[in-house]
């Protein structure tokens, strides 16, 4: 049940990834990451160190190694795929919506030959059955306004036996208040989700197996508290007035979405599931 007055569409969510590609590098990462930290403690306001430490779980989660092939969803501007191939040895393929992202993509993987980026969707995916050892993703997922379609997709193109490793937003109740609809929901064209026990119904509903799943809300939390402080210290150095507003725009949503959290509004999550070693595409 969407949680919107609106229903977005796919084009809606390219469109504003696309639109906001440079207002994100400005202040949250400047190589491009657009994803939630696990931080260290609660006195940690370390976001680089925090995100690079959710990767590095999510990698360890799904055993990533030499051999691994490995699709990213909703890859963004790459930097997941960028750092497995680097640090692991392993090849991939990443794949996202927005255009402007995965030209960025393409512009930092260089000519590394291990992998690809293409611009397409989670819901019609450009890869034969069986290709990938595993697909992963980071806080895409929840964005694909036809999820069952999504989760199809990725059944499919894992091989039998296959991890799929990932984080999300989540939903943890069907009751959202118009502050949060406004702040957490529409303002990343983000119709709804599920809780942590709804997602991994719908996953074994697409056939998988479920290994793990945690609830890591007070990490979301810290992320916005975070990159709100650093929004709005940017946003005084900001030379063009449009990007200070959007700036501090931000940095209040920021106050609102932490708000939603606590009210169970919004959450986040990460999920290690398994095609089955006999299942069929
Ligand atoms: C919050 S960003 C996360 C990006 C990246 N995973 C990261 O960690 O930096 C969400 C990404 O999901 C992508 N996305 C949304 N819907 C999608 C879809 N249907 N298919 C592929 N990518 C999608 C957006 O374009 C955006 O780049």
């Amino acid at each position: 049940m969407p949680v919107s007055s609106r229903v977005y569409t796919e084009t809606d969510v390219e469109t504003f990834f696309d639109q906001t590609l440079n207002n994100y590098l400005s202040f949250w990462d400047s190589q491009g990451a657009l994803h939630t930290g696990y931080f260290a403690g609660e006195g940690d306001q370390d976001y680089q160190a925090a995100q690079q430490r959710t990767s590095d779980m999510l990698a360890a989660d799904a055993g990533i190694d030499e051999s691994s092939y490995v699709l990213d969803v909703g890859c963004g501007c790459g930097n997941f795929l960028i750092h497995l191939a680097e640090r692991f040895g392993c090849r991939g393929e990443g794949l996202d919506l927005s255009e402007e992202r995965i030209r960025f993509a393409q512009k930092l993987a260089g000519d590394n030959p291990r992998i690809q980026f293409r611009h397409a969707s989670a819901t019609q995916m450009p890869y034969e059955p069986d290709r990938f050892t595993h697909v992963v993703s980071q806080d895409a997922l929840c964005l694909v306004p036809d999820k069952e379609r999504s989760h199809t997709e990725i059944f499919r193109v894992l091989r039998p036996g296959g991890l799929f490793a990932f984080s999300d937003f989540l939903q943890p109740q069907e009751a959202i208040s118009e502050r949060a609809r406004k702040h957490v929901y529409d303002r990343v064209r983000w119709n709804g989700g599920y809780s942590l026990v709804g997602y991994q119904a719908a996953l074994e509903m697409a056939g998988f197996e479920i290994l793990l799943a945690r609830n890591l809300g007070n990490h979301l939390k810290q992320t916005y508290r975070v990159l709100g402080k650093t929004a709005q210290e940017r946003s005084q150095t900001a030379s063009e007035d449009a990007a200070r507003e959007w700036m501090l725009a931000f940095s209040a949503s920021c106050k609102e979405i932490q708000v939603a959290i606590d009210d169970r509004e919004f959450g986040w999550g990460m999920i290690v599931a398994r095609k089955p070693a006999s299942a069929r595409s």
